[in-house]
């Protein structure tokens, strides 16, 4: 019996509404298959507590996830704190913190009606990206000089290491490899002419150690309109902190939508736990209304199984993903649906309950 221990930062507006869904998939999971159980802790921490504890977590909290095996984490950010501060004392710190310098965000099309691009199919729009999850854009550093006067300034600097860049080259190189799919690096050279430069030579570099991987090099603007005018063009994708982030908002929106993305920010030597979690955010503007979408949440459940070694799992959690789509049948609003969060958690229960006879 393999035990795992998940803990659970639902976080604010939708995420524990997603969250609950993709809980209670892992709860079927853990009844059908008998060689497999889940213990949950579930962790307040959020905009909520930050207002009743000037903090968005617990002073220890780092040290608090720690042990665990895996961190399932709905959606942080609400009105009334502001983004930087709820962002960079949860989300970032968790990422940071367990040095989860990979983000693995598939990109996917389920089913052709999902996309918004005419003419595009299942076979045209299925991609990986590997963003680094660690430093660029989103190191953090920076000034913020003659606050409030006329002559100030502000500095948010790109800090591009060697040691954060070759890693995620490599680790997509070695993806890439494994997978014997083409590599595509997406950069920023010909502007900004200090960090891309550098990394497209770390991506030339390292490179050449993968003569077998076939790799092109685009920049960020021009990779955009390839998104979407020609996503065929990608297998897997390499790219920085920032153009990820933004990327794959892209590639949720040629696939369906923010509620049917999904992230893994893993930490590939296990030295901490990785954390799972939808690509979208707290949706204040659908909250408490019980119509988001939880299929994200609930895909990435399908990472977090993965990343278990229960890949047959994750299959089955995708496969049943794209069989309720394809049926129609259950879908909330954002997919054209009526049925609330909840249903489409327990139809989903429901389907994966009827194929454990093929497994
Ligand atoms: P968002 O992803 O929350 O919402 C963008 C749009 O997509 C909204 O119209 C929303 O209703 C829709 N949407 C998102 N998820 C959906 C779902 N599951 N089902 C149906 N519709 C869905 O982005 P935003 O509005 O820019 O940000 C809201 C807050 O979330 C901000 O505080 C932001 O900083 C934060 N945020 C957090 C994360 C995260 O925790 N990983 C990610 C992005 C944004
Ligand atoms: C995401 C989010 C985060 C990011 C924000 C909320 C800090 O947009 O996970 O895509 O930019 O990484
Ligand atoms: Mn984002």
């Amino acid at each position: 019996m393999k035990e795992w221990k998940i803990a659970l930062v639902p976080g604010d507006g939708i995420g524990p509404e997603v969250v609950a869904e993709g809980v209670k998939v892992l709860q079927a999971i853990e009844k059908l298959d008998d060689t497999l159980s889940f213990e949950f802790e579930r962790f307040p921490w959020g905009c909520e507590y930050y207002l009743e504890h000037q903090k968005m977590m617990a002073d220890d909290g780092i040290e608090q996830l720690e042990n665990f095996d895996a961190i399932y984490l709905g959606a942080v950010g609400y009105p009334g704190v502001p983004d930087h501060i709820s962002l960079w004392d949860l989300l970032l710190k968790i990422r940071k913190g367990f040095d989860q310098y990979v983000n693995l965000r598939p990109v996917r099309l389920l089913n052709e009606e999902l996309t918004p691009i005419k003419s595009k199919s299942e076979k045209d729009i299925d991609f990986l990206v590997i963003r680094e999850n660690s430093e660029g854009e989103y190191a953090g550093a920076g000034d913020w000089l003659f606050k409030g006067k006329k002559e100030e300034v502000v500095l948010q600097t790109g800090v591009f290491s060697r040691k954060g860049t070759e890693r995620i080259i490599r680790y997509a190189f070695e993806e890439a490899r494994k997978q014997q799919k083409s590599l595509t690096s997406i950069s920023k050279a010909n502007a900004l002419n200090y960090s891309m430069v550098f990394w497209d030579e770390v991506f030339e570099e390292v490179g050449k150690e993968y003569p077998d991987v076939k790799t092109e090099s685009y920049l960020v603007d021009a990779a955009s309109m390839f998104f979407v005018m020609q996503p065929e063009r990608f297998e897997i994708v390499v790219t920085s902190n920032l153009f990820g982030d933004i990327l794959t908002d892209i590639g949720a929106a040629i696939t369906g939508g923010m509620g049917l993305a999904t992230g893994a920010n893993v930490n590939p030597e296990r030295d901490y736990p990785s954390m799972f979690e939808p690509v979208h955010g707290s949706a204040p503007d659908i909250a408490g209304r019980g119509i988001a979408n939880p299929i994200a949440a609930i895909w990435s459940v399908a990472q977090m199984l993965e990343h278990f070694g229960e890949e047959e799992w994750g299959s089955i959690v995708v496969d049943t993903i794209k069989e309720i789509i394809d049926e129609k049948k259950v879908l909330t609003p954002d997919l054209g649906g009526k049925h609330s969060t909840s249903e489409v958690g327990d139809y989903f229960v429901e389907k994966i309950a009827g194929k454990l006879h093929h497994k």
